[in-house]
């Protein structure tokens, strides 16, 4: 039988001029498979989080450029781009925290602007052709890039080790192996006895229906807690590391993940465990200062309330606090693993030397 992990969480479908995702609200009551053709359905599919975690949401906004611009009728180069600028634009205003959004949408651009200044004329069918082109590669890229985190992540991991963490950071999130889910993908395939706990993630249960989901189909020693339960779990000796992703890290390594991560850490500090984010690149955006200038996405009131209850667990009227994340001090912080290596502090030189700024012209 097809587990979940055969399933691709984000792939192009260009004969139907269509992106194709699991829908990742019905998991893991269901696995369902839905095409997305217009801007307003790719633009809901992320808002909604039927596709979802920072990696998995670029690559889906590559893909939903390139369909939304194969069939341009631009007459020129400068019609092309007003086009090409309004549809990112309007794809880029679906979720504000995770920075992969507009780092796929820019590059999409970037290369056109580079293919066309080559060119040195308008060829609308070429340039077409270059973003489907394009926006594949950033798909191949996150295999890539989280099977390198995999490889970093997992020397700093023993065999025996229990290991907890927090929301989706695994398949679903990426196109491939996760990113915090990496090392632990990587310690199973060498034979490592883990074990993975996770944290439920209230309130969407990304942990729960998503995480959980994953790593008990492939056959992990997987425990699921709720979200108030690590503490106990870390004070008990059962933890040996913590390994969580990242929407954004700003350039002084603060570090913007799903809500609750924050308190994961500060705890963690406190018995001495090691707190890893897992983070491709694309999620260090270098013109964000630091985590306080990171935009964090305040969602619906009913998350909270009623979402996943068979009645409402609140009462009417109640005023609701629900931020989607939250930035992590980078003091808690004991390395963030990239597809480089593994970044220390200080971070704002580590960061630095990575010369992201140079790599991304
Ligand atoms: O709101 P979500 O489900 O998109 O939040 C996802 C996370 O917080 C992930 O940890 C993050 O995007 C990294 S995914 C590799």
């Amino acid at each position: 039988m097809k587990s979940i992990l055969d399933y691709e969480t984000v792939s192009l479908i260009d004969e139907d001029d269509a992106l194709e995702i699991i829908d990742q609200t019905k998991l893991p009551g269901s696995i369902e498979i839905i095409r997305l053709h217009t801007g307003e359905e790719i633009w809901k599919a992320i808002y909604l989080l039927q596709v979802r975690g920072a990696p998995a949401i670029g690559v889906t906004a590559g893909f939903g450029l390139y369909v939304l611009m194969k069939h341009s009728k631009a007459e020129s180069y400068e019609e092309f781009m007003k086009e090409l600028k309004e549809k990112s634009d309007y794809l880029n205003s679906s979720r504000p925290t995770a920075v992969n959004l507009s780092w796929a949408l820019k590059r999409m651009e970037a290369h056109v602007e580079k293919i066309h200044a080559e060119a040195g004329k308008f060829d609308r069918d070429a340039l077409i052709t270059e973003m489907r082109d394009e926006s594949e590669r950033i798909k191949a890229e996150d295999i890539e890039v989280c099977r390198r985190i995999g490889e970093y992540g997992l020397s700093l991991i023993k065999d025996g080790d229990g290991i907890l963490t927090h929301c989706n950071a695994g398949q679903l999130a990426t196109c491939k192996y996760g990113t915090a889910t990496a090392p632990m993908y990587l310690a199973h395939e060498k034979g490592m006895n883990i074990k993975v706990y996770c944290d439920e993630t209230r309130p969407l249960l990304q942990g729960a229906r998503l995480t959980a989901f994953e790593l008990h189909s492939a056959g992990i020693d997987t425990t699921l807690l709720c979200d108030n339960m690590s503490a106990s779990l870390m004070k008990s000796g059962a933890i040996n590391a913590i390994f969580v992703g990242c929407d954004r890290v700003a350039a002084n390594g603060d570090a913007a993940n799903k809500i609750g991560t924050s308190v994961v850490a500060t705890v963690a500090k406190r018995y001495g465990i090691p707190f890893y984010v897992c983070a491709p690149t694309s999620t260090i955006d270098i013109n964000t200062k630091v985590g306080d200038d990171i935009n964090i996405e305040q969602r619906k009131a009913e998350e909270v309330t009623e979402m996943w209850y068979k009645e409402r667990m609140a009462p009417e009227g109640v005023k609701v606090y629900n931020p989607a994340f939250d930035v992590t001090d980078n003091e808690l912080i004991t390395g963030i693993v990239t597809e480089y290596g593994v970044l220390r502090a200080p971070y704002t030189e580590s960061i630095a030397a990575l010369n992201l700024g140079a790599k991304r012209k």
